[in-house]
């Protein structure tokens, strides 16, 4: 019987944990994949198989999990240098940059990300995409000061826009009081170029585009565990 998806995000996130060592500053995801190795680590640690871990969490969400399990958790104000951050995705493109921020996280994920020596982002094998935005759309994290005046200027690059919404049909608020707008953009020919597009425009906070921030992509499939590293020229093959 070949594996389930959730069984494929374990494995994936299971294989990224044996690159947490000792000592280290360690970025903790946010998603129904991330959690996975959020598990384990507090598994390992309360094994003893893993001491000396300080958690840095991308959500209000995973700091309360993390907690509950009892890892030790620092900031990025004590500890402004994370070692290794272990992160999901929601689309990856084949030179390793991703759309992230389904779960609506993306600004502390970036910020985490950016901080992090080294971004392992764990996915099953469908998450894999020739081109970002050909199976998501880029979710745009927005100021409510003025919001609705985002919604011209995005159309303008492109997208079509939609108001992140929760089930009773109220705004989604994210953990920095802000709001999310989904952008369909299609494929996405220039991620880089639509970013510096998305960077420029005030009261856009930020975006789930990750450009150059993934070191590593473990991807997890019925035929096993591919390793990608940014930099090598066959990582998708
Ligand atoms: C959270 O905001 C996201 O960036 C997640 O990492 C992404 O949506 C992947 O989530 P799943 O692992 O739940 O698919």
């Amino acid at each position: 019987m070949s594996p389930d998806t959730a069984d494929l995000k374990q494995q994936a996130a299971w294989y990224a944990v044996q690159f947490v060592e000792v000592g280290m500053v360690v970025g903790l995801g946010h998603g129904s994949t991330a959690i996975h190795a959020v598990r384990r680590i507090a598994q390992m640690l309360q094994d003893g198989a893993l001491t000396d871990i300080l958690g840095v969490p991308c959500s209000l969400q995973i700091e309360e999990e993390a907690r509950r399990l009892g890892i030790p958790l620092t900031t990025l104000e004590k500890h402004p240098v994370v070692d290794l951050t272990i992160d999901g995705a929601d689309e990856v493109d084949p030179n390793l940059d991703l759309i992230k921020g389904g779960g609506g996280a993306l600004l502390r994920e970036k910020i985490v990300a950016q901080a992090s020596q080294r971004e392992i982002i764990v996915v099953d094998v469908s998450k894999l995409s020739p081109a970002l935005g050909t199976r998501w759309s880029v979710p745009v994290e927005v100021a409510p000061f003025g919001w609705r005046s985002q919604i011209a200027y995005l159309e303008s690059l492109g997208a079509t826009v939609a108001l992140r919404e929760e089930a009773d049909a109220t705004p989604f608020i994210t953990d920095q009081g802000n709001m999310i707008l989904h952008c369909n953009f299609g494929p996405i020919s220039a991620p880089s170029r639509l970013a510096a597009k998305l960077n420029e425009r005030a009261g856009i906070v930020e975006h789930g585009l990750f450009v150059g921030l993934a070191t590593d992509v473990i991807v997890a499939s019925a035929e096993g565990i591919s390793h990608l590293k940014r930099g090598e020229s066959d990582a998708r093959n």
